[in-house]
């Protein structure tokens, strides 16, 4: 028998990617925000990727790269194995309605004079997911209440008359709507208060699992990153030094960078202690830049 031609599961792939920027001051007149990645994230089984990394390290570059956003100065992005900058138009749509973002400041995608079911009305008519009026509101009131929002209370009302958190569950509820293949979140809880990010984190998890959805996590809260599980990529000046699973990754980093970053944050774990932790100082030294480590902040974050 014949075997059949297998699905792509490779529902992202970045190969040898490079994001260069000019920069005034820089050395050759341009820095270099994303320097040779490559990763590819699977759709079967759909899973959680972080992209983990501190402030600069070129993650939001490369979140932009992945939308479609920002063409990077070389390498290829494809989805389900097309280069996303050469899609035709059928391909086009389907990466649109596949591929969505979920940002830091939802507050800057709402329009402040229109009210808030609005950004759920465009997904409706855009992706013509409902034949009529009535129809469509019944979409988008069930996929507030899917994000623990009262449509009662949420609709009508003006982006600056919500919670930042409820301004992100709105963000959550187009995700509900889409059901996209991929979803790409770059830090949507860092401005959250912890009990308001659990319940995001939450939701979001649950989504993927019963939605199937590739989810890629970008952030540079740790904790967050043990919370979600899953698989984590460590980012650094633009390159991926380590990807693997979180448990793993968080007890036996095998890049000295990973080691530095655990050392300098407390992770909640109650079997380990501090003193039982990676000494910054050890790891130190085997880092080419350990000139300037990084700032060990008490919070967990980078
Ligand atoms: N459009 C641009 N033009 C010039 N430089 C840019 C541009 N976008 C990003 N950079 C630079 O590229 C580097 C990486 O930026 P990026 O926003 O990807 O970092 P990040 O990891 O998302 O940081 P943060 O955690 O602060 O969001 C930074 O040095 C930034 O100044
Ligand atoms: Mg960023």
């Amino acid at each position: 028998m014949t075997s059949a031609t297998r699905p792509e599961t490779k529902i992202i792939e970045l190969q040898q990617v490079e994001q260069r920027f000019h920069a005034r001051g820089a050395e050759g007149g341009y820095l270099t925000a994303v320097d040779d990645v490559s990763f590819d994230l699977s759709s079967d089984p759909p899973r959680v990727v972080s992209l983990v990394g501190q402030s600069g390290s070129g993650k939001s570059t490369i979140a932009r790269n992945i939308l479609g956003l920002q063409k990077p100065t070389s390498g290829l992005i494809s989805y389900n194995g097309r280069d996303i900058y050469h899609l035709n138009r059928s391909e086009s749509d389907d990466f649109r309605r596949n591929v969505q973002p979920v940002f830091q400041d939802p507050y800057a995608i709402f329009n402040p004079f229109y009210r808030v079911d609005r950004v759920l009305q465009t997904a409706v008519k855009k992706f013509k997911l409902a034949s009529n009026a009535a129809a469509g509101l019944e979409l988008i009131r069930e996929s507030l209440e899917a994000v623990r929002l009262d449509p009662d209370q949420v609709l009508g009302r003006y982006p600056h008359q919500l919670s930042g958190g409820q301004r992100q569950r709105i963000m959550l509820a187009r995700i509900h709507m889409l059901r996209p293949a991929f979803v790409i979140a770059d830090e949507p809880v860092s401005m959250l208060d912890a009990q308001v990010r659990k319940a995001f984190l939450d939701i979001l998890l649950d989504f993927q699992q019963t939605y199937q959805m590739t989810t890629l996590f970008i952030t540079h809260d740790l904790s967050t990153v043990h919370y979600l599980g899953g698989d984590v990529m460590v980012i650094h000046h633009g390159q991926i030094v380590e990807r693997g699973p979180v448990n793993r990754v968080m007890t036996q980093p095998d890049h000295p960078y990973t080691a530095r970053l655990l050392a300098s944050v407390p992770i909640p774990d109650p079997n380990r202690r501090w003193k039982d932790r990676i000494a910054l100082s050890d790891v130190e030294a085997e880092t080419e830049d350990a000139a300037a480590p990084v700032a060990p902040e008490a919070t967990g974050r980078l």
